[in-house]
């Protein structure tokens, strides 16, 4: 069974449980320099111009001192996750206080894999910088991975200070970040980051906020949203280019991989740390998400970024649409997004 880890108010982990839990990897990362410095008015490069405007502070430039109390938080408050359980009879059985807690460790369970993923995120954008072939990209990298420093300094602090509970990264999350720190195609770790991994992260912010009352969240996810349209932004442009240089099949290798890995994150992403606490049968639980239109939903919207951009790159080919139909995903193809940081990003 999965360890929690209990947070007390403002106890950050100490060096002794740092040494534990340092993980090594190994990684065949090919980088280079590159001597041409005079920087295109390039699309990437007005998108790191945008980027050093738009940098911001998390102690800053949220509001730390709105107060929300998890204990005072109520069924009402979780109501579209509460109401969407409701079929589900291990569920439905539970006396409402332990609705109430279980209610609370899906959000905890959530914000957590968002952490690992902003750690993940991290690392691969630091990479980047030496394997991104080009001069303006080295420099968005760079900016990249101070994005991603916030985020994870953002999340830590909410779950330190307001979550207090922490679950350690979902193996299947853990799987894909692995392959894609240790791969050692750059264009790789562009497919598997910015399109992929942060694709999905709009979408599971998204709709995250409509399910968590606290208004503070609200307003970290907004200006985390807006760094990562720009991460996306980047991953397309970059890739668009580079596609169209490669054979036809070193396309559909990476189409593949592409679809591999959404296949991990839209069958493998639940909270099956929780079901296990609780005793519920993972496949039943994982069905019963599957057969309740809402709660499906919430696992189809999460693509909503991620299969535009494939198809922007051209890694939607003609052998691997099937393929996402199958999945339920490929209706987001032509999905045009309103959000106002997109919007940004895309006329920068
Ligand atoms: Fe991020
Ligand atoms: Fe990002």
């Amino acid at each position: 069974m999965a360890e929690i880890y209990d947070l007390q108010p403002d106890m950050y982990l100490s060096k002794k449980d740092v040494e534990e839990i340092t993980e090594i990897f190994h990684t065949p990362l090919t980088g280079s320099y590159n001597w041409d410095y005079s920087a295109a008015d390039d699309k990437i490069n007005r998108l790191y111009q945008l980027a050093k405007k738009r940098q911001w502070d998390v102690e800053i430039d949220l509001d730390w001192s709105k107060k929300w109390d998890i204990n005072s938080a109520t069924l009402d408050d979780y109501s579209i996750n509460h109401h969407s359980y409701m079929g589900y009879e291990p569920y439905a059985n539970l006396s409402d206080s332990d609705k109430l807690e279980i209610q609370h460790k899906f959000a905890t369970w959530s914000l957590s894999q968002f952490l690992h993923g902003e750690q993940g995120a991290l690392l691969v954008a630091s990479q980047l910088c030496s394997c991104a072939p080009t001069y303006n990209a080295k420099l968005y990298a760079a900016t990249q991975t101070y994005d991603e420093a916030r985020h994870v300094e953002a999340f830590n602090k909410y779950i330190q200070t307001r979550q207090k509970q922490m679950y350690p990264i979902t193996p299947d999350l853990k799987i894909l970040l692995d392959k894609i720190l240790t791969d050692e195609r750059w264009d790789l770790k562009f497919i598997g980051m910015q399109l992929i991994i942060e694709g999905l992260a709009l979408g599971a912010f998204k709709a995250f906020q409509m399910t968590h009352p606290d208004k503070l969240l609200h307003q970290l996810i907004e200006k985390i949203v807006q760094d990562e349209s720009r991460h996306v932004t980047f991953g397309v442009h970059y890739l668009e280019q580079h596609v169209k240089g490669l054979s036809e099949e070193e396309i559909e290798e990476r189409a593949e991989f592409a679809y591999e890995a959404c296949l991990v994150m839209r069958q493998r992403f639940h909270a099956v740390e929780i079901f296990e606490e609780y005793g519920w049968d993972i496949d039943e639980t994982i069905n019963y998400d599957e057969s309740v239109k809402v709660r499906r939903d919430f696992q189809e919207f999460m693509f909503q970024r991620v299969i535009p951009s494939l198809k922007r790159v051209g890694l939607l080919t003609e052998s691997i649409r099937p393929k996402f139909e199958k999945l339920g995903i490929l209706k987001w193809e032509d999905f045009d997004d309103e959000d106002v940081s997109w919007r940004e990003a895309q006329s920068a």
